[in-house]
C-alpha cells in the first residue's frame, strides 16, 4: 500500500498517525481530508513533507467533495474525521450525526466506487458503554454494543455501517477501537490536556462528579502504530481492540499532573457530573497483541513525560487553541471563563 487517503487529519490523532505514516513509508503519498472543523489544525501539521503529503480542505459528509478528491489507485481508507467530544454532543448532537455517521456511510460508497482495497474506521471503546468497578470485567471484541453518550451512539452506528458494507458488498474493512488517547497536539477540551493547560497558568482543574471515573490511557503514537500494523496485517471484516492497559480514575490522572508540574492538589475543583457519565472503561488488547503483534511502547510516566514536556514546550499552540471559539465553548460548560482562577 503506497497511496492513502485519510479523512480527520489535521486532528489530534489523525496528525500522530500522518506523521508515522510519512516517517514509516519513504515512498507513500497522504491526501489529508479535513473540513477543518475548530479541532482541526493547520497548526498540527507543521513540518510534514508537502512534496508527499496533500491537505485538502472538505467535509466526509459532501459526497460530491470526497469524489473529487479521491483519486482512482488509492490503496486505503483511514476515517479519522469526527466530531470527538461527548460533552459537545450533550449540547446538540446534530454535527456528530452529520459527520460521524452520514460522513462515514458517503465514504464508504466512495471506496467501493473507487476501488480503494482496504477502508479502515476508527472507532472507540465507548461505543461499548461502561463497566462496573469490578476490575476483572474488560472490554473485548464480542462485547455488545451500549453506546450512552450521543457521541458515542453516532460513532456506533458508524461501525454498523462499516459491518455493513463488508457483510454486503464485500467491501475489505477493519475496525480498531481505542480507549483514551493523550499526548502532544490534543485539543484542551479533552480532560488530560484541559486538566495541563489549566494547571500550567494555575487555573483550577474542574473534576466531573466525585472523580473517580475510569479511563484506560494510551499514548497518542501507540495507538497509531496499532492502526498501521491492523491496516496491513489486520484480517478483513475484523475488529481490533487497542489498549495499553492502563487504568486510571481521573482524580489520579489530575494529581500525576499536578504533582509532575510542581502544582497544588488544591488546583482540584470538583464540579457538576457529566450527565450519563462512564463509569469505567477498560479494554483487552490481546487479539491486537496476538494477531497483530502490537505492545505499547510508551508506560504511562514516559508518555506522561513527554506530553508534559511538549505542552511545555508549545505554549503558543496552547494559547490559539484556547483563544477564539473555545472560549464561548468552556463559558458554556464550565459557567467560568478561560483562565479564571
Ligand atoms: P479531533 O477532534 O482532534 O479531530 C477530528 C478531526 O476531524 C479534525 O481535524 C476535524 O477538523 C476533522 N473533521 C471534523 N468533522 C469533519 C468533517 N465533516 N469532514 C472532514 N473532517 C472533519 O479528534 P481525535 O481525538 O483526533 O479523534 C480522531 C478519531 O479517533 C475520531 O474518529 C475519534 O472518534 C477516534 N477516537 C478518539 C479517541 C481519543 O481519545 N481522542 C479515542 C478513540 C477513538
Ligand atoms: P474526556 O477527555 O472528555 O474523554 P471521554 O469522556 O471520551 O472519556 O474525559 C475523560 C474523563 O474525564 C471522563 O471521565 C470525564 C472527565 N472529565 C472531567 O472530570 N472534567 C473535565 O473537564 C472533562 C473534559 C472531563
Amino acid at each position: 500500500m503506497n497511496r492513502f487517503f485519510i479523512t480527520g487529519g489535521a486532528g489530534f490523532i489523525g496528525s500522530a498517525f500522518v506523521r508515522l505514516l510519512l516517517e514509516e513509508r519513504p515512498s507513500c503519498n497522504v491526501t489529508n481530508f479535513d473540513a477543518l472543523t475548530y479541532a482541526g489544525n493547520m497548526d498540527n501539521l507543521e513540518g510534514l513533507d508537502k512534496t508527499r503529503h496533500q491537505l485538502v480542505q472538505g467535509d466526509v459528509a459532501a459526497r460530491d467533495s470526497v469524489l473529487a478528491a479521491l483519486e482512482s489507485g488509492t490503496d486505503a481508507i483511514i476515517n479519522f474525521a469526527a466530531e470527538s467530544h461527548v460533552d459537545r454532543s450533550i449540547l446538540s448532537a446534530d454535527e456528530f450525526l452529520r459527520t460521524n455517521i452520514l460522513g462515514t456511510q458517503v465514504l464508504l460508497d466512495a471506496a467501493r466506487e473507487c476501488g480503494v482495497r482496504r477502508f479502515l474506521q476508527v472507532s472507540t471503546d465507548e461505543v461499548l458503554g461502561s463497566l462496573p468497578e469490578d476490575e476483572t470485567a474488560y472490554f473485548t471484541e464480542n462485547s455488545a454494543f451500549a453506546p450512552n453518550s450521543p457521541y458515542a451512539a453516532s460513532k456506533a452506528a458508524a461501525e454498523h455501517l462499516v459491518r455493513a458494507a463488508h457483510h454486503t458488498f464485500g467491501l475489505d474493512t477493519v475496525v480498531t477501537r481505542c480507549g483514551n488517547n493523550y499526548g502532544p497536539r490534543q485539543f484542551p477540551e479533552k480532560f488530560l490536556p484541559l486538566a495541563l493547560s489549566n494547571a500550567m497558568n494555575d487555573e483550577p482543574i474542574p473534576l466531573y462528579g466525585d472523580g473517580q471515573n475510569v479511563r484506560d490511557w494510551i499514548y497518542v503514537m501507540d495507538h497509531c502504530r496499532a492502526i498501521l500494523l491492523a491496516l496491513r496485517q489486520g484480517h478483513a471484516g475484523a475488529v481490533y481492540n487497542i489498549g495499553a492497559r492502563n487504568e486510571h480514575r481521573n482524580i489520579e490522572v489530575a494529581e500525576s499532573l499536578l504533582d509532575a508540574l510542581g502544582k497544588p492538589r488544591s488546583l482540584i475543583r470538583f464540579v457538576k457530573d457529566r450527565l450519563g457519565h462512564d463509569r469505567r472503561y477498560a479494554i483487552d488488547p490481546s487479539r491486537a497483541e496476538s494477531e497483530l503483534g502490537w505492545r505499547p511502547l510508551e508506560t504511562w510516566e514516559s508518555g506522561l513525560r513527554k506530553t508534559i514536556a511538549w505542552y511545555q514546550e508549545n505554549s503558543r499552540w496552547i494559547e490559539r487553541a484556547r483563544s477564539g471559539a473555545y472560549r464561548d465553548y468552556y463559558k458554556q460548560q464550565y459557567g467560568t471563563e478561560v483562565g479564571a482562577a
